[in-house]
């Protein structure tokens, strides 16, 4: 891939955070190299380094009663050598969708042959195996709670047992193969210009559409990503004294971390984890926190924004949705710990005026799910492989290693 070198950067705490990056060529052939007239501008990641960073990556995809042929396009857009990690909170009754999945994906692989984890989010075996090392944050009785952000953080756990350095994420009610494929392959570029071992990579589309019957439909996304993006700047710069506009992937659903970072990162529940994984590295790693761990101190965090070339096409779930998404999305941001009370009210005043919220009403505050560093990894392993029966592991890609320690 031949990727443009940030130009910008704008540096909060430890957190660097680089300008969104363009795309020159998705695929710049087999080795890396720059002419030397380009060197300044320009970056080459040849395709042995992104097949490096492949073996070293899981990409987990959330799904949710999506159509199983988007399920099955967007696991043929993921690089072979990516371990697929399926995540699947799709409804068992009347009609058991996640059997439904499971056959798919076994179809599947009776083709592709690749390492492939799926488990069911509502597993009461995942659940107690949870609660057996402390990780309560999650659960909701008996089960995980629903959510997205809830799915991914399953999915950063099986990634971190099957012992892969980095994890992504992505939707899967994607109708666009080759452009899963290109997130990968942005994640990877991202992390081959990282210096720091603690990096993020995030998607930003030059446009969202969705699909309806009558054709194309340019939905309210944007106007949900203009604010969330708006309010994170404002955060910065209500700490800097200077404003920006470098944060524009804030409510971009495909990301990926290096697992040194994603482990230090808290999560939040449903989709206001999207913002959530930007924000709270705000909070963790911004000048207002004292950063103890020494090698972050160092390295600092490095975040890239990747603008595809792809446009993402994705299922259309309606203005409900689209108003939950932003409330919670703007919630997460208003409850936050660096939010000063003059953003709050700038927030709350903008919201009422632009009607997208009602005079008097707070926004939502989701529940965070505290970093997964320190869970005890073996002894959940040893839970999830005895409790876990909606578990499925294929090829090599088996839990059962010994367990990262
Ligand atoms: P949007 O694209 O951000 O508007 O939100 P979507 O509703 O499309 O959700 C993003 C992805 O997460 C889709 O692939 C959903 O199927 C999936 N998803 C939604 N809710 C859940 C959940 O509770 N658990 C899991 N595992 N996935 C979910
Ligand atoms: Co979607």
């Amino acid at each position: 891939m031949k990727i443009e070198i940030p130009r910008y950067i704008e540096v909060f705490g430890a957190a660097q955070i680089n300008e969104v990056q363009r795309v020159y060529e998705l695929d710049s052939g087999v080795t890396s190299e720059v002419p030397a007239e380009n060197v300044g501008t320009v970056r080459d990641i040849g395709k042995d380094v992104m097949n490096d960073i492949e073996q070293r990556m899981a990409i987990v995809v959330s799904t949710k009663n999506e159509k199983l042929r988007l399920l099955d396009g967007v696991m043929s857009g993921i690089p072979h050598d990516c371990l697929i990690i399926v995540v699947s909170n799709s409804t068992r009754k009347p009609i058991d969708r996640y059997k439904n999945e499971m056959e798919l994906v076994k179809q599947f692989n009776k083709f592709v042959q690749r390492k492939v984890i799926m488990i069911h989010q509502r597993d009461p075996g995942l659940a107690k195996a949870l609660r057996e090392v402390g990780y309560t944050d999650i659960l909701q009785g008996r089960y995980v709670r629903n959510g997205k952000g809830e799915g991914a953080l399953v999915g950063l756990v099986l990634a971190k047992l099957a012992k892969k350095d980095y994890v992504g994420f992505v939707d899967a009610d994607n109708f666009i193969p080759g452009a899963v494929h290109e997130y990968v392959k942005n994640f990877n570029s991202g992390f081959s210009m990282a210096s720091s071992p603690y990096s993020m990579v995030r998607i930003s589309w030059l446009y969202k559409p969705t699909v309806i019957e009558t054709g194309f439909y340019f939905s309210r996304w944007g106007r949900i990503n203009e604010y969330t993006n708006k309010y994170l700047n404002r955060l910065i710069s209500s700490h800097s004294g200077f404003g920006t506009e470098i944060i524009k992937t804030g409510n971009s659903g495909e990301y990926a971390m290096s697992m040194k970072l994603a482990e230090l990162l808290a999560f939040s529940s449903g989709s206001s984890v999207d913002p959530y994984t930007m924000l709270n590295l705000l909070e963790a790693f911004g000048p207002s926190n004292p950063i103890n761990n020494k090698e972050v101190r160092e390295k600092g965090v490095q975040i890239y924004q990747i603008e595809t070339r792809n446009p993402h096409i994705h299922v259309d779930k309606g203005d409900e949705h689209l108003a939950n998404m932003l409330l919670s999305s703007i919630g997460i941001i208003y409850h936050s710990r660096i939010c000063s009370d003059a953003l709050r009210k700038v927030m709350i005043d903008e919201l009422i005026a632009s009607g997208l919220i009602k005079k008097g009403v707070t926004p939502p505050n989701p529940p965070t799910m505290r970093p997964t560093k320190n869970l005890n990894f073996k002894t959940l392993q040893e839970f999830l492989e005895i409790n876990a029966k909606t578990l499925v592991t294929m090829g090599e890609a088996s839990t059962q290693n010994q367990a990262p320690s």
